[in-house]
């Protein structure tokens, strides 16, 4: 299987960064019991972005929740070394891991190759501040690229506005056949003119998990691309 598979034309994805780890289980149950399929599963290493966030021992403990209700677990590696890491991440169970072009930009072939070796799909992240072009000029070998609509490493941060215009460049230059993903600050006010930018997957944090009703919340921003 892999992300042609999993995308049902616009995807809400919720963050699991944003999350309240103290009830993980039952807001992600909740959410899947929702409609939401594909979620994102924020990895920060101190390096490449300051907090030290999550790894493959808490998505090993949500990962048979997934497989039960046919999830899938969109793994974003904002790390200075992925493909260090993408094997611990597929034993935990991981569909698809995302490395940043920052970082693997100059041998994105091989890191998609190592991915897909271990069965994993492939995403390509890239930054505020890196052209589009760059990173569309090095995207044939993979299955999404993600614009960060923040700079990367926490959730609930002010969306950049030009980041829709990014989108929109950015869809014109990348073959039709690879989705478009946005993360960071998305929510009901951009969500609409990101799609028509051509955006297809949305990751939203706060924007489902800050609300008393992270479900309805979903069903909203689901709503507004369908
Ligand atoms: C931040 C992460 C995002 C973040 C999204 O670096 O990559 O996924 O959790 O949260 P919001 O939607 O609140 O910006």
């Amino acid at each position: 299987m892999a992300w042609k598979d999993w995308i049902r034309g616009a995807e809400i994805e919720p963050s699991i960064y944003a999350a309240d780890f103290a009830r993980l289980g039952d807001d992600l149950g909740a959410l899947l019991d929702a409609g939401a399929k594909i979620f994102q599963f924020d990895v920060g290493d101190g390096h490449f972005v300051e907090p030290v966030t999550i790894g493959p021992i808490v998505l090993q403990a949500i990962s048979p929740l997934f497989r039960q209700r046919g999830g899938i677990l969109d793994v974003h590696l904002m790390v200075d070394n992925p493909e260090h890491h993408f094997e611990a991440f597929a034993r935990a169970g991981a569909d698809s891991v995302t490395a940043h072009f920052e970082i693997v930009g100059g041998h994105v072939g091989e890191t998609a190759a190592k991915a897909r070796d271990l069965g994993l799909g492939f995403g390509l992240a890239v930054n505020p501040d890196t052209p589009v072009e760059e990173v569309a000029a090095a995207a044939d070998p993979v299955d999404l690229v993600l614009v960060m609509g923040v700079h990367p490493g926490s959730s609930g941060q002010a969306y950049i506005p030009d980041t829709t215009e990014r989108v929109r460049r950015l869809g014109a230059l990348l073959p039709a056949e690879v989705p478009i993903q946005v993360d960071g600050g998305v929510g009901e006010e951009n969500i609409q003119a990101l799609h028509q930018a051509g955006a297809t997957l949305f990751v939203a944090g706060s924007s489902v998990f800050d609300g008393v009703d992270p479900p309805a919340a979903y069903r909203r921003l689901a709503d507004a691309v369908s």
